[in-house]
């Protein structure tokens, strides 16, 4: 195992950024304090080639201006609060609206977009980052003080893990997640639509033409959002819309780590299974990437990638039915995620 650490780039701030490269087992995973954005993920196939599997940039420059959220650290909350408002104890809060009528992933200046102070260390069989930031009161308009602590690591049995806190000092809906997008193929490779994915959800949110739940868990049954058994991503994608979007919500007890999906890639032969204690997973097809220029000239097209985003349901804030996303003085936020690989 190892860790190194050097300069990613300068910030227009001045400010520097590091790049963590983190070495266990076959895998190699980079990860930036920019934003707390997975960089990297270098793994091998069947035959022994090692791609990176991250869609990303190769420089600090294409972070700071990461449309599609590329890798990002998401906060305060995850997806869209719908038209950006919600309120608490009878006070409305007023966020940045980013996504049309709606606050998508933290808004303006989310999570993603911030300096973490970062601390590498070894642990448990695995080599890790620690990022941590403070969100002052009132940023991006939520309310209350915020420390979120993430940490992510790589361990010798080639798992990402994935450890997500936070303390509030005034209830505040927290939503934290990584936003990563995966080509098992390797970046740059095309598209994911033929790799296979089964999701461990026999319900999903259903949504509104903007992407808002309307509130309805939808039995997964007889729809083409059943993946309880593996499919190609391709086989029921015109019926879904042309691309899924989706929140599913993740069978079993929350608050457990279980597993929430499997995708894998004929091709290659790598494998990815992701576990989580959340509610939900938002399953992205990448149907917004529409010529993305990522790393060494790589362009990244309409499902390039696709992203398990470990999470709680989408407008959760407006949503007494969803299971509660407010945290605060009484209830501290504590999330784990791991992502485990295998190739064959
Ligand atoms: C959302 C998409 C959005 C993408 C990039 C995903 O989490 O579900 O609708 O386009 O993030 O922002």
């Amino acid at each position: 195992m190892k860790i190194s650490k050097k300069i990613f780039g300068v910030l227009s701030s001045g400010k520097k950024a590091y790049l963590y490269i983190l070495k266990a087992g076959d895998m190699s995973l980079s990860v930036t304090n920019f934003g707390a954005h997975w960089v990297s993920l270098f793994a091998p196939s069947r035959n022994g080639r090692k791609d990176d599997i991250l869609l990303g940039y190769s420089t600090l420059d294409g972070y700071t201006r990461n449309k599609p959220y590329l890798g990002a650290t998401i906060g305060r909350f995850g997806n869209r609060i719908g038209d950006g408002r919600f309120s608490l104890d009878g006070t409305e809060y007023r966020l940045y609206k980013n996504d049309g009528p709606h606050s998508l992933h933290g808004g303006r200046r989310g999570f993603d977009k911030l300096l973490w102070k970062a601390e590498s260390y070894e642990e448990r069989g695995g080599v890790f980052v620690r990022f941590e930031l403070v969100s002052p009161d009132g940023d991006e308009g939520y309310p209350g003080t915020l420390k979120a602590a993430v940490s992510y690591g790589l361990t010798k049995s080639n798992e990402i893990i994935a450890d997500y806190q936070a303390a509030v000092d005034a209830p505040c809906p927290v939503n934290l997640t990584n936003h990563a997008y995966f080509n098992l193929a390797g970046e740059g490779a095309g598209d994911i639509l033929f790799h296979r994915a089964r999701l461990y959800a026999s319900s999903y949110a259903a949504v509104d033409e903007s992407l808002i739940p309307t509130g309805a868990l939808t039995p997964v049954q007889d729809t083409p959002f059943d993946f309880r058994t593996a499919k190609p991503i391709s086989r029921d994608l015109a019926a879904a819309g042309g691309g899924y979007d989706h929140c599913f919500v993740v069978d079993g007890d929350s608050g457990t780590l279980r597993p929430c999906a499997e995708v894998s890639d004929p091709r290659s032969g790598r494998i990815m299974r992701v576990f989580t204690t959340q509610p939900g997973l938002q399953f992205y097809t990448g149907n917004f990437l529409d010529g993305v220029t990522g790393k060494a000239g790589s362009v990244y097209g309409k499902h390039a990638g696709f992203c398990l985003e470990t999470q709680h349901f989408p407008d959760s804030p407006n949503r007494k039915e969803f299971p509660p996303a407010i945290f605060g003085p009484d209830r501290d936020y504590h999330e784990k995620a791991l992502f485990s690989f295998d190739w064959q």
